[in-house]
């Protein structure tokens, strides 16, 4: 893996962390069901993107830790479609709660799986 590719996996995070604040305002805001909507559902198919490309480099690298990585991505795509649900039941409050529960695990996936799997990536065993 070149660092190129590292930075590019990086930008995803970034932007995956943009939108998810960018939902957080909108709930804040009380914006219509429809522009919060538009937003998680770019989210969601952001994040399925982003979520195949990384389990198809894990796949091109053998990478031993696939399917614990991948329980983690399954377990994030659910959380997305719980709070889709939340969103379209208008419910603020369990809205913004299941938001800060999402970012805490998205981070706290990035800061863990992904770190090690870039690290990896990096290293001789990964080329
Ligand atoms: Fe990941
Ligand atoms: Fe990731």
């Amino acid at each position: 893996m070149h660092h190129s590719e590292k930075s590019t996996i990086d930008g995803e995070h970034a932007i995956q962390i943009g939108m998810i604040n960018l939902l957080g305002q909108a709930i804040a805001e009380k914006q219509s069901i429809t522009d919060k909507t538009n937003i998680l559902d770019q989210l969601i198919n952001y994040t399925e993107v982003h979520f195949m490309s990384e389990q198809l480099i894990m796949r091109q690298h053998s990478y031993e830790g696939y399917n614990e990585h991948n329980v983690e991505h399954d377990n994030l795509m659910e959380q997305l479609l719980i709070m889709k649900d939340s969103v379209l039941s208008k419910e603020t409050s369990v809205g913004s709660q299941l938001l800060n529960e999402l970012r805490d695990l998205l981070i706290t996936h990035i800061a863990t799986q992904d770190r090690k799997l870039t690290n990896y990536l990096l290293s001789a065993r990964g080329n």
